[in-house]
């Protein structure tokens, strides 16, 4: 058997301090050792996009990150996100827009839409297709959700929608 690794990290503002098996990927760590389940897991090779988190500001897939490649790094989930309100406009417009059914991939897609309004706070619709490109949505179809995104940013900054 192969010896954890004992790992350092801070999660939605909280230091975590667990040992961990090499090969526990930072998303099942999240799932499985600390309960957070707004972390999904699809494909588990870096393709859907559901397990895309927040690692130190950065969206990455939880996937394809180890956790002990996150030694003295600040993960931030959907879970935290939801809980410090940033999106709360954002989701809110998914659920105006009717941007998610089964709400599998909505996860990914709210950090990654976040992480793009950050970064242009009003994207064009290619912009926001291209920063969704590497989520993939199953049931409820594109449009609405680049709807929803495009809404908020034009709501955040101050136009008319
Ligand atoms: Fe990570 Fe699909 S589960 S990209
Ligand atoms: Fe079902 Fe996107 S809402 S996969």
């Amino acid at each position: 058997m192969v010896k954890p690794v004992i790992v350092n990290l801070t999660v939605n503002g909280e230091p975590v301090s667990r040992a961990v098996e090499p090969r526990l990927t930072l998303a099942d760590f999240l799932r499985d050792d600390l309960g957070l389940k707004g972390t999904h897991v699809g494909c588990e090779h870096g393709v859907c996009g559901a397990c895309t988190l927040r690692l130190d500001g950065v969206a990455v897939r939880g996937c394809l990150t180890l956790a002990v490649q996150c030694e003295g790094a600040a993960v931030e989930t959907i879970e935290g996100v939801t809980e410090r309100g940033v999106l709360k406009d954002l989701q809110d417009e998914f659920v105006a827009r009717n941007a998610l059914q089964c709400g599998f991939c909505t996860p990914g897609m709210l950090i990654s839409a976040g992480e793009l309004l950050e970064r242009n706070p009003l994207p064009s619709r290619e912009e926001i297709r291209e920063q969704l490109s590497g989520n993939y949505c199953r049931c409820t179809g594109y449009q609405s959700i680049v709807d929803a995104v495009e809404t908020t940013a034009r709501k955040r900054s101050g136009q008319n929608t």
